[in-house]
């Protein structure tokens, strides 16, 4: 036990459980996006991934209780750093506020966080709860409209969900905001975890700017495809 509470109190613990965390929450965005994906291949497609999600409630809660817990630990564990690391230099650099190796992404991931944050909530109430007030278009996501024999016709609430353009906008930002963190946390999760050399270090950082560069076009496809009427 205080081996654990030692690893988590120093701060290269902290480091490892951000980028075994940011690992948890990046696999499961990539294949969240992987899933959304398969709207282009019709209706039934993704109705029938959807169904397969939501048919094992054990395994389903199991999974958000998982991913729940590693965003907490994201989170929490960012916060201690941060603090950690302002304490540690309070005056910022001499004469040069923003370091020359630091990048917009790198600078901003706090912000970028709160964003990303903020787009989470709205996304799940959206889209889990199903919230009718928040959907700007006053329909019941959860009522007999949105049902197929019982089933929830889950793209007919994406079309419908995406139908209102300052929904959309919101989902474009929040998905921006994602990959910008993508940007720089993937490719920060291996120096973290000690791989940093020069070279490696510029290989990740290309790989990290293609991943976010694809999940951005894979996320926003969705919404700028129903705004454009490829998608009804
Ligand atoms: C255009 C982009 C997106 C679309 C079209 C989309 C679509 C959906 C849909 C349809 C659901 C409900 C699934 C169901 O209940 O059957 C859902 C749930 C969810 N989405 Fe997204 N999503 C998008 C972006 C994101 C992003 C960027 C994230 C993460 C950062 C995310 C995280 C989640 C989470 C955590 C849930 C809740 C899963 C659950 O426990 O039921 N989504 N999404």
């Amino acid at each position: 036990m205080s081996v654990i509470k030692n690893l988590y109190y120093s701060s290269v613990g902290k480091k490892y459980i951000m980028a075994i965390s940011g690992l948890c929450l990046l696999t499961f965005v990539i294949g969240h996006s992987l899933g959304n994906l398969q709207v282009f291949m019709g209706k039934e497609t993704i109705n029938r991934y959807a169904h397969f999600l939501q048919s094992n409630k054990e395994i389903l809660w199991l999974v958000r209780i998982f991913l729940f817990t590693m965003l907490v630990l994201h989170l929490w564990t960012s916060i201690r750093l941060w603090f950690e690391n302002r304490a540690a230099r309070p005056i910022g650099y001499f004469g040069n506020p923003t370091p020359m190796s630091s990048t917009f992404a790198s600078r901003n991931m706090m912000f970028m966080g709160i964003v990303l944050g903020c787009f989470l909530v709205y996304h799940i109430l959206h889209y889990t709860v199903q919230v009718s007030d928040i959907n700007l278009i006053g329909k019941d996501f959860s009522g007999a409209e949105f049902q197929i024999k019982g089933q929830r016709d889950v793209y007919k609430m994406m079309i419908n969900g995406f139908s209102h353009p300052l929904v959309s906008l919101f989902y474009i930002l929040g998905v921006g905001g994602l990959c910008f963190h993508i940007s720089h946390g993937a490719h920060s999760l291996f120096q973290s975890v000690g791989i940093n050399s020069q070279y490696y270090h510029r290989i990740l950082e290309k790989a990290a700017t293609i991943l976010a560069i694809i999940l951005f076009i894979g996320y926003v496809s969705i919404p700028v495809s129903v705004l454009t009427g490829i998608l009804k």
